[in-house]
């Protein structure tokens, strides 16, 4: 990435132009967070309805006070112990913040990216940038550069290319925007899971179940359908995988089958794609969205998924399946 480059993303962000960028995640789909009018084109460009709103992405933590009404103690500790990096909270907005980005709420998602080019871009930019990730609505995140013209073409101005995401999977968000006794919530898990929030702040962390404060609402990521590939996905449990793979086969269905595990016998015909996922959750979450972009490609009838074990590390990839398995 040279500075040419950076140079010229950041003159197109200062004209309301839209630049995608790595971050450590996914790519972004980035402009400039104070531009009402540029922010309205990223919803144009994604498809994405008004109520879902942006994170806005900083290049350091001194610039949370312009964002924030207060930055509490326990904003100030997980910002000293995760950012820059995965993490994206939810606070409540200072009163510049404009509507469009937060849809309307008087809170406001913020997250420093760690990938250098992020850094770069952020450091050279000085104010905030909104980044949802640089894909159709509800459609997989991209994780190369490549995929981020798959997915938006044309309609992005400047593509920096950072290579692959690390990662792979999108933040982890924590909302830290409740007055009074009410404890933080994960809105969406990420690769920073609860134990590492809950070792911070030494106190308790709440899921999204369905029955917590106002958690179903706000969370654009939890829409049942998300993160979803074209092709149907089923998941399935790993000791039933060997005989639907037979059962399918012998219906000459055409299929792909992602699984850790080998299968025990080898029935695929031509039509048939096998992938090998890794064994580690880091792995197995920096190619998810790779893998299952490359093979939504190959048109099959459908995705096998062999579930991923029900553990902390793997609880990003489990929410991720679970979304993209979900009936459209
Ligand atoms: O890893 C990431 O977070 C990536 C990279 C590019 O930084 N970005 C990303 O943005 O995933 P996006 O827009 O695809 O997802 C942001 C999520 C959405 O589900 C959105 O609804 C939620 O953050 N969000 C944003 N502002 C919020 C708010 N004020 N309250 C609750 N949820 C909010
Ligand atoms: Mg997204």
């Amino acid at each position: 990435m040279t500075d040419t480059m950076i140079k010229k993303a950041v003159e197109l962000l200062r004209e309301g132009k839209l630049v995608a960028f790595p971050t450590e995640t996914v790519y972004g789909l980035g402009a400039d967070a104070n531009n009402a009018v540029a922010v309205q084109t990223v919803f144009a460009v994604k498809n994405r309805p008004a109520e879902h709103p942006l994170i806005v992405h900083l290049g350091d933590a001194a610039q949370l006070s312009q964002w924030a009404a207060h930055v509490t103690l326990a904003v100030q500790k997980l910002a000293e112990a995760f950012w820059p990096g995965p993490l994206t909270m939810i606070v409540k907005k200072s009163a510049t913040v404009l509507d469009v980005v937060t849809g309307g709420q008087d809170t406001v998602a913020i997250r420093v990216p760690a990938h250098p080019t992020a850094q770069r871009l952020l450091q050279a930019f000085g104010g905030g940038l909104v980044g949802p990730s640089a894909n159709i609505f509800s459609r997989l995140s991209p994780t190369t550069a490549a995929a981020v013209v798959d997915e938006l073409g044309e309609q992005v101005d400047m593509i920096l290319d950072g290579g692959e995401c690390e990662v792979g999977l999108e933040s982890t968000i924590i909302d830290l925007s409740q007055d009074g006794n009410d404890q933080p919530v994960i809105l969406r898990p990420g690769i920073i899971t609860i134990a590492d929030i809950e070792n911070v702040l030494h106190t308790a962390v709440l899921k999204p179940d369905g029955h917590t404060r106002r958690s179903s609402v706000r969370a654009p990521g939890m829409h049942a359908v998300h993160y979803a590939p074209r092709t149907k996905v089923l998941l399935v449990e790993p000791e039933k995988l060997n005989k639907l793979v037979q059962e399918y086969s012998s219906n000459n269905k055409s299929f792909a089958v992602l699984a850790r595990n080998d299968i025990k016998h080898n029935p695929y015909g031509p039509n048939n794609l096998y992938v090998t996922m890794p064994k580690g959750a880091r792995e197995y979450g920096h190619l998810l969205y790779s893998t299952l972009r490359s093979v939504d490609h190959h048109g099959c009838e459908c995705i096998l998924v062999e579930m991923v074990p029900d553990e902390a590390p793997w609880s990003a990839i489990r929410d991720r399946l679970m979304k993209a398995s979900a009936e459209q």
